[in-house]
């Protein structure tokens, strides 16, 4: 008799990632959306249902095999974890017991974990002391919420500090002469958030960084002047802890010296390497974030997550209690029940049991145990760039800090070649890598989650590329 078809699922799931672990697979194979709709015959299942364990991998396997195979060494492509087994069996366990916990009721457990995580990454920014399982609020401690990803975290903050600068901006709408300061290599996300809160693009004064995408603290004054003599009212500053291109930090305490001398607020945005302050030897890279007002904070880039988990975190509570205001009466009514809600601090209304998949990894590694992943991560990153950068044949524009590396091989001419080199690599199928613009030229780019990535992996690499430099020629 066949396994039950959830069984079976799983059985696939462990071959499926023991042979992209082995690099028995492909990264990834592209195909035409329609050749991917016939082969998984998706409309059919849909018109007739039916699928069942006994004809379920006719269905399975090609959506697994056609899928991007972020377990095979050979990934290094976007800032996606490799998600750790425990990320996994919360993610399974919300999908049978379905807790959205907007409001305490409809899922005490959940959002008791995700006050205790939450606790937990605000005392590493500096935020939070006492027992991080305490739950007498101690007016002393920042507080916040985990959202659906990096860019709602962002967005979330744009409003905290929309908030706090013009309290009567929910209510009566947004001044129209405001300014938003953030480094040219600001992620989109914070500009988009700057429009979806009705203060228009214009409102964007970007700060110049150096050819490498870093912020340069000595023109943020230039920076400022120049918005207040165009009208605008400057009051929020925006840092990359660190930028999503080239991976390096911008001098977060330098920032907020700034900040703290024309009153603004400050925000980090660490969706990406914030993950630094769990080890001690990285943690430097992140020095001054605790002189911060917000801080982004992704779980599902560096801290080994399945999508989504990130955190926008408040070294003070009263801001995150002051960002949103609503009334609906069949959620939130009042103060005398058991608990608390995180729906009036979020955007999202139902809300995933987040925090579950960041405890289920911690609980099985230990804090110390991450802290030893992300630094194993950045400095293997280091050694790749020694090999990459030892190479006549290859050029790495900077020394990376975090676990983003991106060179370009000189074996061909121009932009457009790097860019016709990775269609070649990912065609062939044995690795996935990424490209990005620095200061108007093209590169590959790696970021490297996979902890299965080695030395070996990358030295491949640059064989491979070398044979598809040549196929293209220069
Ligand atoms: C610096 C930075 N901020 C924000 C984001 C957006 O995060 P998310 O993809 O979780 O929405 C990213 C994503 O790469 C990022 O690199």
């Amino acid at each position: 008799m066949r396994n039950p078809l959830p069984e079976h699922v799983l059985e696939a799931l462990r071959l499926y990632r023991k042979e992209g672990e082995l690099g028995d697979s492909h990264c990834l194979m592209q195909k035409d959306p329609d050749v991917l709709a016939a082969e998984m015959g998706i409309a059919k299942w849909i018109r007739e249902g039916g699928l069942n364990a006994d004809n379920v991998d006719g269905f399975l396997t090609p959506y697994l095999e056609n899928s991007q195979h972020i377990h095979h060494p050979g990934y290094i492509g976007h800032q996606v974890a490799v998600p750790h087994t425990g990320s996994a069996i919360a993610d399974m366990i919300h999908g049978v017991i379905n807790n959205p916990m907007a409001v305490y009721e409809m899922g005490p457990t959940a959002s008791v974990i995700e006050r205790v995580v939450v606790n937990w990454m605000l005392e590493k920014a500096g935020w939070f002391h006492g027992p991080i399982d305490g739950f007498e609020q101690n007016p002393e401690n920042g507080a916040g919420v985990l959202t659906h990803g990096g860019s709602l975290a962002n967005l979330t903050a744009v409003l905290a500090a929309r908030a706090h600068a013009f309290p009567n901006s929910w209510r009566e709408g947004t001044p129209q002469n405001l300014g938003v300061i953030a480094p040219a290599a600001t992620h989109y996300s914070l500009a988009r958030a700057v429009s979806i809160a009705g203060l228009g693009q214009d409102a964007m004064c970007y700060a110049p960084v150096n050819t490498l995408d870093v912020l340069q603290p000595e023109h943020l004054e230039a920076t400022y002047r120049t918005a207040i003599d165009a009208g605008k009212q400057v009051f929020m500053v925006s840092a990359n802890a660190c930028t999503t291109a080239t991976g390096l930090y911008d001098p977060i305490d330098e920032v907020a010296d700034f900040c703290a001398s024309h009153n603004l607020w400050f925000h980090v945005d660490g969706a990406h390497g914030g993950s630094a302050l769990l080890s001690a030897k990285e943690r430097p890279l992140m020095k001054g974030v605790s002189r911060a007002d917000s801080l982004t904070w992704d779980a599902h880039k560096m801290m080994r997550t399945s999508a989504l988990c990130a955190a926008i975190l408040f070294k003070d509570q009263g801001s995150m209690a002051s960002t949103f205001h609503q009334d609906a009466s069949y959620i939130f009514y009042g103060e005398d029940q058991i608990g608390f809600d995180v729906g009036p601090y979020a955007v999202e209304c139902t809300k995933s049991a987040l925090g579950a998949k960041l405890f289920w990894v911690l609980a099985i590694e230990g804090e110390a145990g991450m802290g030893t992943f992300i630094e194993k991560q950045y400095e293997d990153t280091r050694k790749f760039y020694a090999l990459i950068d030892a190479q006549d044949d290859f050029t790495c524009p900077y020394r990376p800090e975090a676990n983003i590396l991106c060179f370009k091989y000189d074996g061909v001419d121009g932009n457009a070649a790097q860019l016709a080199l990775r269609e070649n690599l990912l065609a062939r199928g044995n690795f996935y890598v990424t490209t990005a613009e620095i200061n108007g030229v093209r590169y590959l780019r790696l970021s490297v989650m996979n902890p299965l990535t080695t030395l070996d992996t990358v030295q491949n690499l640059l064989d491979e590329i070398r044979l598809c430099g040549d196929a293209i020629g220069s």
